[in-house]
């Protein structure tokens, strides 16, 4: 069948309504399409336009091609850190932190737990924790998070979204109850994840000659999710992406992934395959921290390519402002207008991150 034809001729027919009809109104989740074995092709819903499609990176090797990594350790000069932290945003949004204090076991327990849930249990307990797929970045079990319309390409993935704080919103009975730690890991990680993006944000801050709690304060009451996300190997991952081209929406993202790559980087205009680092985690810089530097920083746009021989798993961690905060530039004169975060949100669900083109709309 020549499902790309299909795709060419317009937006992609319906050919696999069976995909579409697992269980009345639970999500249609990419690892039950992986596993029936007819598929040697994906369905055409989750073809890219040619565009968008992933193509062999040119620069893979480059040195100045590699995600910076910066030390933590507690004895270092702050002015060197303040200076390696200033580069890495400037030149990437994005980087690797070692030495970042957070226990290595800790890292290794959330990435298994999860994997435990995506792989060990059957789909049909998976499906207990289904989020409500009507609304969007709704907690637990999904596929969807991402998409804007009916007719929008699919991301290959699958995703358990946990709402961590504040702590009104959390409620760990809608997570996962195997493994038998899985509660207490990711609630151990929330806390963690939560003081080292604040000594981040810190460090942000005073890079640019703010005070250590300008971007913390400004973000106000912390809105905290963890998303762990699942990457099914893929027939054709020449045709698909597991994560489209966006930025994130907040203010700062701690990601970290499994030992098989598939995350990139927007640098210059070419995609960067960030490799993987065991243990060390990656800060994304989101759209909230490009409005309040006033563009000296730039939120990193990035997206998740697939593979066909491994699944893939990330843990990613977003620090978000609550809706009715106004995040405004913090140097004059302003860039941006300034924007009340829950109508950002909304715009990015409605009308989809298509890379950065929320925030290209707010750039004065
Ligand atoms: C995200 C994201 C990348 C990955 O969840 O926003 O960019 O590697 N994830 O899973
Ligand atoms: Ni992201």
């Amino acid at each position: 069948m020549h499902r790309r034809n299909l795709f060419i001729a317009g937006k992609p027919t319906s050919l696999f309504t069976d995909f579409q009809m697992e269980v009345s109104g639970a999500p249609i989740l990419v690892q039950s399409i992986a596993q029936k074995d007819v598929q040697s092709a994906v369905p055409p819903q989750y073809i890219q336009p040619p565009e968008n499609r992933p193509t062999k990176l040119a620069n893979e090797n480059a040195t100045d091609h590699k995600i910076p990594t910066i030390d933590l350790c507690k004895d270092k000069d702050l002015n060197l850190l303040r200076e390696e932290i200033e580069k890495a945003c400037i030149d990437w949004g994005a980087f690797h932190v070692i030495n970042h204090g957070v226990p290595n076991p800790l890292l290794d327990e959330i990435r298994n737990a999860g994997s435990s849930f995506f792989e060990d249990l059957p789909m049909s307990e998976r499906l207990l924790y289904a989020c409500d797929s009507n609304s969007p970045a709704s907690e637990g079990y999904g596929s969807r998070m991402l998409v804007a319309s009916d007719d929008a390409v699919l991301d290959w993935r699958d995703y358990f979204d946990h709402h961590m704080f504040p702590l009104s919103r959390r409620n760990p009975s809608r997570w996962p109850h195997s493994p038998s730690n899985y509660r207490e890991v990711v609630e151990e990680y929330s806390d963690q994840m939560k003081l080292l993006a604040q000594r981040i944000l810190g460090l942000i801050s005073t890079s640019l000659g703010l005070s250590s709690s300008f971007i913390d304060d400004a973000m106000g009451e912390l809105y905290q999710n963890i998303t762990i996300s699942y990457y099914p190997a893929c027939p054709q991952p020449e045709l698909t992406l597991g994560l489209q081209s966006h930025s994130d929406m907040g203010f700062i993202t701690l990601l970290i992934q499994d030992n098989v790559a598939g995350l990139q980087a927007s640098k210059d205009g070419e995609w960067v395959t960030v490799d993987p680092v065991s243990h060390a985690i990656l800060v994304i810089l989101g759209d909230q921290t490009e409005i309040i530097t006033n563009g000296i920083y730039k939120s990193c746009q990035h997206r998740a390519i697939t593979n066909s021989n491994k699944p893939r798993l990330s843990v990613a961690t977003f620090h978000d402002p609550a809706k009715t905060t106004t995040v405004t530039p913090a140097f004059k004169p302003h860039k941006y207008h300034p924007v009340l975060y829950g109508d950002y949100v909304s715009s990015w669900y409605t009308k989809g991150p298509n890379g950065k083109r929320n925030l290209d709309a707010l750039l004065i």
